[in-house]
């Protein structure tokens, strides 16, 4: 028999004691100030820490702070490996060879310049960071949908300009490229040619705000990694993409050009990993038409595809954000009512038949009563 220190102290096999009570609490401690990171060497950004304690474990709350940090940091590491492949020592010589080699075009994309970058709009809403500024220029065409203009049009052409070059000694020099994911044969990983400090910084400054007050219930506030990348289609390129999900909490989607027709985005509805393949409802169908400049902004879990691109080339800017907090958390629940089409369905029809419940039982005692 195991040794037991009590219901909820477990030895694990290295000798380790996890208790099952130290873990995060779903709902955050409201009340609870947080203490200030700034001044502490860690991995992660301090204003992670700031909001990842208030779910923290009640009696944790008293702890000193460097062992809330050492635990919240724990928890953070867990999700580096799959989510951050650079960090592997592989990963970091394949970056190494392609920026000892690569010579980029346009050195002015590779230090964040927002005036540059970004539509003046855009610049403002941010700037003034608040749901009423944000709504001012975004719309939402279907639900947790958000659609809004972005990158300034000689942005698109610089990055895609770079990207071009980007490929083309790809090619001259035989490299051997890691494309962005399983599913696009053709396209770039940004971060990995020396774009990744300005697009941690586009995140962190122009992306977390937006997902904090429209995706709080997907970890909208605690993303802590990202992986950006670009796609083409066309014809000679990848042509459509299958219906899917994304493996991140939130996906910013810019198209950058150039002229194209087709190509459409469809949605059907966000689902949690168990209702991944069930029916969408009629509200859930949702299609979208790009537009240069443009950002579309989603859950990684809001089921979607890409329709075929008819003619011409087109050329997307993709940002999955995903938020280790999140998944720490998710492992410890049942229903995502919250933000899953399917489990919300189910427990709207859960308390449909308990109402119908009490109200038969009801009027069977007012007949009880008039008998
Ligand atoms: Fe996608
Ligand atoms: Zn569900």
């Amino acid at each position: 028999m195991p040794p037991h220190g009590g219901d909820s102290t477990t030895v694990t096999g290295n000798g380790t004691m996890a208790n099952s009570r130290m873990r995060l609490r779903l709902n955050p401690n409201k009340d609870h100030k947080p203490e200030g990171y700034d001044d502490l060497e860690l991995d992660f950004s301090p204003s992670i820490f700031s909001s990842l304690e208030k779910h923290l474990p009640p009696n944790m709350l008293v702890f000193s702070r460097d062992d809330k940090a050492k635990f919240m940091r724990e928890i953070l590491l867990k999700y580096l490996p799959n989510g951050e492949r650079h960090r592997t020592q592989k990963h970091k010589e394949y970056r190494q060879k392609i920026n000892s080699h690569y010579q980029p075009l346009h050195h002015e994309l590779y230090t964040l310049n927002p005036t540059a970058f970004f539509v003046p709009t855009f610049l403002k809403a941010i700037s003034d960071n608040t749901e009423q500024s944000f709504r001012s220029i975004i719309s939402e065409p279907s639900p947790d949908i958000y659609v809004f203009q972005m990158f300034q049009p000689e942005f698109c052409e610089l990055l895609q300009a770079e990207i071009e070059n980007f490929e083309k000694w790809v090619a001259e020099a035989k490299f051997r490229i890691m494309r962005p994911n399983r599913m696009n044969k053709y396209g770039a990983v940004l971060d990995d040619f020396g774009l990744e400090p300005m697009l941690d910084k586009l995140m962190d400054d122009f992306v977390r705000p937006l997902s904090r007050v429209f995706y709080p219930e997907v970890g909208g506030a605690t993303l802590d990694s990202h992986h950006g990348f670009v796609v083409e289609y066309g014809e000679d390129k990848d042509l459509d993409l299958g219906f899917h999900v994304d493996d991140s909490e939130v996906t910013l989607n810019v198209c950058l050009g150039k002229e194209f027709s087709g190509g459409e985005l469809f949605f059907r509805g966000t689902r949690c990993e168990k209702h991944v393949n069930t029916g969408s409802q009629p509200e859930e169908v949702f299609d979208y038409s790009h537009v240069p400049g443009r950002a579309v902004l989603h859950r990684g879990r809001h089921r979607h595809g890409a329709r075929a691109t008819t003619s011409g080339h087109r050329m997307n800017f993709l940002m999955w954000r995903r938020s280790s907090v999140f998944r720490e958390m998710k492992l410890h629940q049942k229903d995502f009512s919250s933000w899953c089409g399917e489990c919300n369905r189910m427990k709207m029809e859960r308390q449909r038949s308990t109402c119908a419940a009490t109200r038969l039982e009801l009027i069977a005692k007012e007949g009880e009563s008039t008998a």
